[in-house]
């Protein structure tokens, strides 16, 4: 019988000791941002319905969740606020005594070291749950960034370190980026959600930020998931206009997307792991039909091995208490 020939690729894999020298992708705690849900009505701890395991808290109580997430060793955090007071334009995203102003001065008073990343769009804070402001039933682009403008400068004066537009408006970047070098604010950097699809993915949180638009849906401004190229030019946008990191979003359906975006730019590139793919890992192991650790920590190397730099996940904690271990 002629030998056959074939290559060994399985030397590599005998012991864990090989496979852990041979290793391509790393995950650290370094690379985890948390999302955090600040509730303005005082003393509140909610477990929000479809996210087991994720909370709204309120201002008053904020201090022992941030001592746990400074204590696992997580650097960021991006904060998500829910007004008490909702208007057709979203007044209290831009007021400084505001619900994520003064959670901020609150969490940098407890943790200045910790990295505090304001999301800066109107849906939270507005009555019809869109993410601008309405003319005729359309989100007017135009007359809505000057009210973004004022909620980044708000922000940042109240001392977030990051400036994360999620609100899909075309000049977003260059709006804010003008109007932080005008208020003073030249060293905060502008964390773009770059390319946003217009995804079924963020149900549960909008259930978590009481966000969701009264009448409508986002398809006029966040894109939609058929499209590879107009991601490019979303992100050639956002690059040309100052963004200093970029976002992709959702993660796990648009690995094809981050990777694209981590050839083409040399910007830090950012996964967002959304709420509903949150939900669907917890819904399953929680009926004990798939291993939660292995399920995230696979799904989480994945969005880095597709080029994710930096990953914001509900699940930061657990897997920063795994990494640990
Ligand atoms: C909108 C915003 C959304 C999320 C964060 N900010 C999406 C939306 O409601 O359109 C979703 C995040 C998630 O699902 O985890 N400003």
């Amino acid at each position: 019988m002629t030998e056959l020939q074939f290559d060994r690729h399985r030397r590599l894999r005998q012991t864990s000791a090989f496979r852990d020298l041979v290793r391509e992708t790393h995950l650290h705690t370094d690379d985890l941002i948390y999302p955090l849900f600040v509730l303005e009505e005082e003393g509140k701890k909610h477990e929000v319905p479809s996210m087991p395991g994720v909370y709204q808290v309120s201002i008053d109580r904020l201090d022992e969740e941030i001592e746990e997430i400074v204590s696992l060793g997580i650097k960021s955090i991006i904060l998500f606020g829910v007004p008490n007071h909702k208007d057709d334009v979203g007044t209290e995203a831009y007021n400084d005594e505001g619900v994520v102003q003064m959670a901020t001065k609150r969490i940098k008073s407890i943790a200045p070291h910790l990295v505090v990343m304001a999301d800066t769009c109107l849906c939270q804070f507005t009555d019809h749950g869109h993410c601008g402001v309405i003319h005729d039933e359309y989100v007017d682009n135009d007359a809505t960034l000057p009210l973004l403008v004022k909620a980044a400068v708000s922000q940042a004066k109240a001392g977030a370190d990051v400036i994360a537009p999620s609100n899909m408006m075309d000049g977003f970047v260059t709006a804010i980026r003008h109007g932080l070098d005008e208020a003073g604010y030249t060293n905060v950097p502008i964390m773009s959600y770059a390319v946003k699809y217009a995804s079924a993915f963020y149900g549960p949180f909008r259930d978590a930020a009481h966000s969701a638009p009264q009448f409508g849906d986002r398809k006029t401004y966040q894109m939609d998931p058929a499209n590879r190229l107009e991601a490019h030019r979303e992100a050639q946008s956002d690059v040309e206009q100052g963004a200093d990191l970029l976002i992709v979003k959702p993660a796990l359906s648009y690995l094809d997307i981050m990777r694209d975006l981590k050839d083409r730019y040399d910007q830090p590139i950012v996964a967002y792991n959304v709420s509903g793919e949150y939900s669907l890992i917890k819904a399953a192991a929680q009926n004990g039909w798939v291993n939660e650790q292995e399920i995230v920590l696979e799904k989480i190397t994945s969005m880095k091995r597709a080029g994710a730099d930096l990953i914001m996940t509900y699940f930061a904690k657990d897997i920063a208490r795994w990494l640990n271990e």
